[in-house]
């Protein structure tokens, strides 16, 4: 399966992503897309020598269809089969999704359905709950909605702070969304739960 991967920063899940499609691994992947060309992930990408490019969002202020129709121009040269979100951090419409609807999965740093949006760290930390964790989801119109193919669990720690939060949850986000591609690019969508 052709793998395509969105990204906005560091995209150390895209890392982990890539350097994990070796081998009998039914995937391979053919493009990592950034919407900014400072992201890291990019030249990390590039050095592995994978497909890159970067859409800027910002020429496109105020005009969501033309920044998708940009995306998906990309999407048009590299063909991929399966579509993955990474620290993507744009909003992406309808109109974008709907094609890509079953083909489409995204990591969110949260146990759906608690916590779309952002800051989950530290709302987690605020309700005081005693366990967080991140889900990789197929991608549907709603934001961080659609179904859970994937979730990580970690125990919050009474000195934790969100940062300290975040770290250890990346670091399951990183064992969690390798596994589920690789279930997922095979045609499996039972839902893994770690540990
Ligand atoms: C992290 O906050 C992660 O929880 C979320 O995206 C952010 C950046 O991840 N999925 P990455 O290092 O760019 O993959």
């Amino acid at each position: 399966k052709r793998v395509a991967i969105f990204i906005s920063g560091g995209g150390s899940n895209m890392l982990r992503l890539v350097d994990s499609m070796t081998g009998d691994h039914p995937g391979r992947p053919v493009l990592v897309l950034s919407n900014r060309a400072d992201a890291g992930g990019i030249a990390a990408a590039a050095a592995r020598g994978i497909a890159t490019a970067v859409v800027d969002h910002r020429p496109f202020k105020g005009d969501r269809a033309g920044f998708e129709a940009a995306l998906q121009a990309e999407l048009d040269r590299a063909a991929p089969d399966i579509l993955c979100l990474a620290g993507f951090m744009r909003v992406l419409t309808a109109g974008f999704v709907m094609p890509w609807a079953g083909r489409m999965l995204n990591i969110h740093p949260s146990l759906l359905p608690k916590y779309r949006g952002l800051d989950t760290h530290a709302r987690a930390l605020a309700a005081g709950d005693a366990e967080h964790g991140c889900t990789v989801h197929e991608v549907t119109p709603e934001l961080d909605e659609g179904p859970i193919l994937g979730q990580a669990r970690v125990a919050v720690a009474q000195d934790d702070t969100p940062d300290t939060l975040a770290a250890r949850v990346l670091a399951m986000e990183h064992q969690l969304y390798p596994a589920v591609l690789r279930r997922f690019a095979q045609g499996d969508r039972s839902p893994l739960l770690l540990p």
